[in-house]
């Protein structure tokens, strides 16, 4: 070979990688200079932030484990990627940080469009690293427990469902701790939530005592001369109206409630603290090392289903599994919620306002915030104020979807002093500019259904120094 055609082949080939840079730049980042592969560059992307939910028999419509499988969505990735759609990721970065971020780093969106842009080649199948592997059909790998309602409970085609409660015993004879949890509904396509409740045997005796107590008109121990202890946080008493005959809400006089249908399982007397739960868009919930929530010896566990009739009739019967941690957590974490029950949406507001504030009593440290409205709701906003009158937005979710509800997990869980305050507030687009509105003609009030609305705020919180007896939803 002359010098010179070796000269000219060495230009091409930097020809080559030149324009190569020059399209993965225009792409929008930082990339590999060569057009990556997907063997060498763009599965081990797709293994860590795409396959848990897009694999056969998961949430996602298309499998994306193998080049077969994502080549003919290359088009669609590269939009989904561009746009910052996928995946699925609603907080605004500009307020906090979140352990559960799912956005792509910039490199590896760069790296993905490159790949796209270039003709989205496979490269050398032997550059492939292991594909990760799903032992269970549960995401959290395998668990220590599994619950499961009892029955495989009747859905209608039609009609308005309104909460089943499925009481569950746990056998358990000694305590444990849940590190983490993962409902799997029986069909996902009737469920709206799941809430689990843990009912102690302490809270069962106590309740036995006190209905003695309503019988006979005594009072056990003086407890009429003892103070109430101040409830950890608070809020203010017209936030908590529920209107009655809704879930949470005051009874509706006994000859306007519905009658029991055969397949209804109405609440139990005594609920418990809430353990966990599920909303479209949940996976696993697993509690940072050291903190962990309490599942006593003896529980009951009771899963407040609620199901919204699709067109289809079915059946559906839910599971949770559990992951306990090793040893008694150095902190007790625990699950609580806050709302605003006196919600009115007007008819066809574009932009209705609601907040809600809880004042915070005793010294604790929050560990997430998950926001839930229903299909009106499409922003939320949380403030905390600090005793000192500073002031921090925490979480700000500015398209909120009903479909995707997230618990939030601060990268730092935040303090907060006794004196705090922090404000939720939530807007909700009741217009017919909002596609999921099923009537924009109508006023909306608190309700269960999906056709109502919610300003309902769950929340990972634990109290720091002395524990004291929780109260206000964390009734033991
Ligand atoms: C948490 C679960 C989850 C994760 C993680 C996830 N997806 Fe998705 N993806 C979904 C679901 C559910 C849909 C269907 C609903 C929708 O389109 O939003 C979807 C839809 C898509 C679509 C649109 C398909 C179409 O119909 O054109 C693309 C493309 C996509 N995902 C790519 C990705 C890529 C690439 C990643 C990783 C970088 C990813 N997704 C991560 C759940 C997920």
């Amino acid at each position: 070979m002359t010098r010179k055609i070796a000269a000219a082949i060495a230009l091409c080939a930097l020809a080559v990688v030149v324009s190569a840079r020059v399209s993965a730049q225009s792409a929008g980042g930082r990339a590999p200079a060569a057009t990556p592969t997907f063997s060498k560059d763009v599965a081990p992307i797709l293994y860590k932030n795409c396959t848990n939910c897009h694999r056969p028999g998961e949430v996602a419509p298309m499998s994306l484990l193998t080049f077969k499988d994502a080549r003919p969505w290359v088009k669609s990735i590269s939009t989904r990627i561009s746009a910052g759609t996928m995946p699925p990721w609603h907080a605004d970065p500009a307020h906090g940080e979140f352990l559960n971020d799912r956005r792509l780093s910039d490199r590896d969106k760069a790296t993905i469009l490159a790949w796209a842009n270039g003709g989205a080649p496979e490269g050398n199948p032997s550059d492939l690293p292991a594909a990760p592997t799903y032992v269970t059909e549960w995401l959290m790998g395998q668990p220590d427990a599994i619950f499961s309602m009892p029955e495989d409970y009747p859905i209608p085609a039609t009609g308005e469902i309104p909460y089943e409660y499925f009481e569950i015993p746990t056998n358990l004879t000694e305590d444990k701790w849940v590190q983490s949890l993962e409902v799997r509904a029986g069909d996902p396509a009737v469920l709206h939530h799941v809430i689990v409740y843990a009912r102690t045997p302490a809270m069962e005796a106590a309740m036995k005592t006190a209905a003695a107590a309503m019988l006979t008109g005594a009072r056990p121990n003086g407890a009429q001369d003892r103070p109430r202890p101040t409830p950890p946080f608070s809020l203010p008493e017209e936030m908590t109206k529920i209107p009655a005959g809704q879930t949470g809400g005051r009874p509706l006089p006994p000859d306007q409630r519905k009658p029991l249908g055969p397949n209804d399982r109405p609440a139990p007397r005594a609920m418990g603290p809430m353990l966990g739960g599920f909303a479209p868009g949940q996976f696993v919930r697993t509690y940072q090392d050291g903190t962990a929530i309490k599942l006593a010896a003896g529980t009951t566990l009771i899963f407040q289903m609620h199901y919204t009739a699709t067109g289809k009739a079915t059946k559906d019967r839910t599971r949770i599994a559990v992951k306990y941690a090793p040893r008694a957590p150095q902190t007790e974490v625990r699950l609580a919620s806050f709302i605003n029950g006196s919600l009115h949406i007007p008819a066809g507001d574009p932009n209705y306002r609601v907040d809600s504030e809880l004042t915070i009593n005793q010294p604790m440290t929050l560990w997430s915030l998950l926001p839930h409205t229903h299909v009106r709701g499409k922003r939320w906003e949380y403030t905390v104020t600090y005793p000192d009158g500073r002031s921090d937005i925490v979480l700000s979710v500015p398209h909120y979807d009903f479909n995707w509800q997230t618990d939030y997990i601060f990268k730092q869980p935040l303090k907060l002093p006794a004196g705090s305050k922090l404000h939720a507030t939530a807007w909700y687009d009741n217009s017919p500019a909002n596609k999921s509105n099923p009537d924009p003609k109508k006023d909306v009030w608190w309700g269960d259904q999906t056709w109502e609305e919610m300003m309902f705020t769950s929340m990972i919180f634990s109290l720091d120094g002395a524990q004291t007896p929780p109260t206000a939803g964390q009734e033991k």
